[in-house]
């Protein structure tokens, strides 16, 4: 059977990937920030999935304000990366799990979860970024991405969007049909996003550490008052656009300690960086023991 056997939560700020693109990793701004991810490539390489499940948001990219879905399965064999108007990014196509995906989607939708299903989808800085950090980057002509991603886009740019505590359910029906699938399959299911930052108004360039560590805190010792903290604290707290955390706890939600499962998690990694162009970078590695 497939399962899951770590999670992986990372920030994903655009001037990140121009900065790996532009190849600006040793500048003196940027190198504090990509040495935080030095264990994690190796990381990947030492426990390389067979699939990641990627929780991401799009950023109107290949959603606009026309249709605005809560939570949407790729079931694609490919995504292109998307020009966000500076061009795609120099990365390579991402390639999907079509079967794993539609069973996810069967599996999760008669758990009571209503997703959409999406054949067709560009992906934005929100998927690559996290994929860059953890897995390198060209310029090799033959570099690759190591394995196939299914991506699961939320909706975290539109009012209403979804609560932390619905994120975490989601999580948990997402193992279950995970562990459901009919062949052995080493997952790892990734939130990305985050953390405090907005990007408008009169508080734009909000960065708030004390609150992100806290979360930090939480996410890995305490889901579920994690999952209860109220939008209008992300929004108070770490900004408009720091409500992007919230997909975290879906990849959370998928993890031993929630299933209830007395062999729990173990904490391999966790960083935290400011700043990252407007923004503070978090990130955490765990596995199921
Ligand atoms: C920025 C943009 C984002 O989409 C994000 O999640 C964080 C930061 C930025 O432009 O700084
Ligand atoms: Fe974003």
């Amino acid at each position: 059977m497939a399962k899951i056997t770590a999670s992986v939560f990372t920030s994903h700020v655009p001037a990140i990937g121009a900065a790996l693109d532009a190849g600006k990793t040793h500048e003196l701004y940027w190198a504090p920030l990509f040495k935080g991810y030095e264990y994690s490539k190796q990381w990947m390489k030492d426990n390389k999935p067979d699939v990641i499940f990627l929780v991401f948001n799009d950023h109107a990219t290949a959603f606009s304000l026309d249709m605005i879905p809560t939570f949407a399965i790729g079931t694609a064999a490919s995504y292109q990366p998307a020009d966000e108007g500076w061009g795609p990014r120099p990365v390579p196509v991402v390639q999907g799990h079509p079967a794993l995906a539609a069973h996810i989607a069967q599996s999760v939708i008669q758990q009571d979860f209503d997703l959409t299903i999406v054949n067709k989808m560009d992906v934005d800085h929100g998927l690559t970024v996290p994929l860059s950090l953890m897995c390198g980057q060209p310029p090799a002509a033959d570099f690759k991405w190591p394995c196939p991603v299914i991506p699961f886009a939320v909706n975290v740019v539109q009012y209403p969007v979804p609560s932390g505590q619905r994120c975490l359910n989601l999580g948990k029906a997402i193992r279950k049909a995970i562990e459901s699938y009919d062949e052995d399959l080493n997952v790892h299911i990734w939130g990305t996003g985050g953390m405090s930052h907005q990007l408008q108004g009169p508080r734009a360039g909000l960065i708030n550490k004390d609150f992100d560590n806290a979360f930090l805190d939480k996410l890995i010792a305490d889901p579920a008052a994690a999952a209860a903290i109220p939008h209008i604290d992300y929004v108070r707290e770490a900004g408009s656009e720091g409500i992007e955390l919230v997909m975290w706890l879906i990849a959370r939600g998928a993890m031993n300690d929630v299933a209830g499962r007395a062999d729990g998690v173990n904490l391999k990694h966790r960083f935290f960086h400011v700043p990252a162009s407007n923004t503070a970078v978090g990130h955490v590695i765990m596995e199921n023991k």
